[in-house]
């Protein structure tokens, strides 16, 4: 479908498939704009976390979530005039952002916000229903994948990276819950739309990875 708005690329994928590193490069070559769509909500879950509210209790998160003052400059996230980025990177606000992101009336008030993004000259919006859901006119969409085994392998060297500690079993468990959780829920789970292109990336570096979904992008341009 094409459409005269400014383009999208839409990277969908599980968690820890590298598909943010792979939007913010692909964003960084084509001068478009990056929305990391998890980085949203995360931020709603360190703001419900910090208001002391249940996570399942869907009205009060939706408050949260309406009101939150989310930005992103200065290469960092901010809640307010907070520095975020490491905050809502931790284990806790992982689990609790997969929690909000099964509340139905979280994801409709973060649609708009998501959509503002959408901006000259182009958009790489990278989560898990930019492609089904939030950008479904999207001039490309991939679906990013790797195995669990090399997602957690991933994640254990970021975090050795980081000097944190990591336990690779408990990783792993975790990498499966989150996907569980994720491909399950009711609305707008993870998967693989049918006009999605899909990247395996287990055998693949960033750069590998970037100049494929480049060169698909380059083939989505030439489609009549
Ligand atoms: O991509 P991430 O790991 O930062 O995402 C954090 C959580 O938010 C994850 O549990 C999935 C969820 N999410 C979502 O439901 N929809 C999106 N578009 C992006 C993230």
């Amino acid at each position: 479908m094409k459409s005269n708005r400014p383009p999208v690329i839409a990277i969908d994928g599980p968690s820890a498939s590298g598909k943010g590193t792979v939007a913010q490069e692909v964003a960084r070559a084509l001068k478009f704009h990056h929305l990391d769509s998890g980085a949203l909500y995360r931020l709603v879950a360190l703001a419900t976390i910090e208001a002391g509210i249940d996570l399942e209790s869907e009205l009060r998160v939706y408050n949260i979530t309406l009101n939150i003052k989310a930005s992103f400059h200065s290469g960092a996230t901010w809640l307010g005039t907070r520095d975020v980025t490491d905050s809502i990177r931790t284990e806790a606000v992982s689990a609790a952002a997969s929690k909000v992101a099964a509340l139905p009336k979280v994801r409709e008030a973060l649609l708009g916000r998501q959509r503002a993004f959408r901006q000259p000259p182009g958009l790489v919006a990278d989560g898990r229903d930019m492609g089904s859901v939030v950008f479904p006119d999207a001039a490309l969409k991939v679906f990013l994948t790797a195995t669990p085994e090399e997602r957690a392998q991933r994640r254990y060297k970021q975090l050795m990276e980081k000097g944190m500690s990591a336990n690779m079993a408990l990783l792993l468990q975790d990498i499966h819950e989150r996907d569980a959780r994720d491909s399950v829920r009711a609305v707008a789970p993870l998967q693989k739309c049918a006009d999605a292109v899909e990247i395996d990336t287990t055998a693949m570096t960033v750069a590998e990875a970037v100049s494929k979904v480049l060169a698909q992008y380059a083939q989505a341009l030439r489609a009549p």
